[in-house]
């Protein structure tokens, strides 16, 4: 479906796929890349006996241009998203894409797709994921030739319907997203599709989403399914450090952040039980932002845990929240140099 720019109500924008104008494409041939298409096709040529579809050799990516109060386009932190795909890129030894070929891809596709960035006040942005796939023709489990990166874009609202309003959130017990040394650190299709079962049997009890325990004891927390795990324990902001999650470049810039504005952060093992402990807790992610939670119920084990009014998001949450969306918004200055202008 064509957004219709005419008609769209930002503010209830869903996280979802709109068709936009352009794409951009580029191949990774006779061990080279080659020149950065640009293409209206919403469609790829793909052997059918190509890796990406047989043994899961992809991988992907997603960050967000935003309209800011000045009216400038900007895009957040996309180095740590072209290194993030260069580590995932060598996980399952595909090609690895030069951090200023991702750089440019960006800046061409949010250019020819300017018209669908939000406009500024309605908290939607534009949704930008790059797609790493191996293309030759294998049976045998090998790695692929011949390798395409892609970019597309789409305007989005939050990624949980509500917005920045506390969620419900389910122990996985019954499955693991990702093991220790395996692909949990990087950003791989698998990942997601090991997750989709969990994710449905959360749904369909009436919770958001899930949090995943580490899967070799089942003692720590990990990460949510799409999204980092923070607690808030008076001053300080803890959040898990484990070999199965991927590194969150919001959750890394909060932590930042947190520490800017006098808080202490812990990046260390968070065991389940600590969390009747934290006053708040959320997930934090690019689709996700912050998304606080109001309750996490461990059904195998019993238990569960509430966390503020039940309604409101915490004090720091909320203070995180807008200072953080201020800097992608531009609404306040970019102390770190997070933001880039295309
Ligand atoms: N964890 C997982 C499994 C994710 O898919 C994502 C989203 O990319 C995140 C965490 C958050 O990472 P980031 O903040 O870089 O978007
Ligand atoms: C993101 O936050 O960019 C994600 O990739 C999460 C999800 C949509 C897969």
């Amino acid at each position: 479906m064509q957004v219709d720019l005419n008609t769209v109500d930002w503010k209830t924008l869903p996280f979802g796929y709109y068709d936009t104008d352009y794409n951009v494409r580029c191949y990774y041939r006779n061990g080279q890349w080659g020149k950065i298409e640009v293409t209206s096709s919403k469609d790829i040529s793909i052997h059918m006996a190509a890796t990406c579809l047989h043994y899961g050799q992809e991988g992907f990516e997603g960050l967000k241009a935003y309209t800011g109060k000045d009216g400038k386009v900007r895009i957040f932190r996309v180095e740590e998203n072209a290194k993030r795909i260069q580590n995932t890129a060598n996980r399952v030894l595909m090609a690895v894409p030069p951090v200023e070929l991702f750089r440019e891809m960006v800046h061409t596709v949010v250019k020819a797709n300017k018209r669908f960035v939000p406009p500024y006040g309605y908290g939607a942005t534009l949704y930008i994921r790059p797609l790493l796939i191996g293309m030759s023709p294998e049976v045998g489990v090998k790695p692929s030739d011949e390798y395409l990166l892609l970019m597309f874009v789409t305007p989005v609202g939050p990624y949980f319907k509500d917005g920045f309003k506390p969620v419900d959130m389910m122990i996985s017990r019954n499955y693991d997203r990702a093991a220790p040394q395996g692909t949990g650190t990087v950003k791989v299709g698998g990942n997601y599709a090991a997750s989709l079962l969990s994710l449905a049997e959360a749904k369909k009890l009436g919770y958001s989403s899930t949090i995943y325990l580490d899967a070799k004891e089942k003692k720590y927390i990990d990460e949510c399914g799409p999204a980092n795990f923070f607690g808030i324990k008076g001053k300080t902001f803890v959040t898990p450090k484990s070999e199965s999650i991927l590194p969150s470049i919001t959750n890394k810039s909060l932590q930042q952040l947190a520490e800017h504005l006098g808080y202490k952060v812990e990046r260390r093992q968070v065991p389940f039980e600590e969390l009747a402990e934290f006053s708040e807790t959320a997930e934090c992610g690019t689709a996700a932002v912050i998304t606080p939670i109001k309750k996490i119920v461990d059904p195998v084990a019993g238990k569960e845990f509430t966390y503020g009014d039940g309604v409101n998001p915490g004090p720091v949450c909320t203070e995180l929240f807008t200072k953080y969306t201020a800097i992608q918004f531009g609404e306040a200055p970019d102390p770190f140099g997070w933001t880039e202008v295309v």
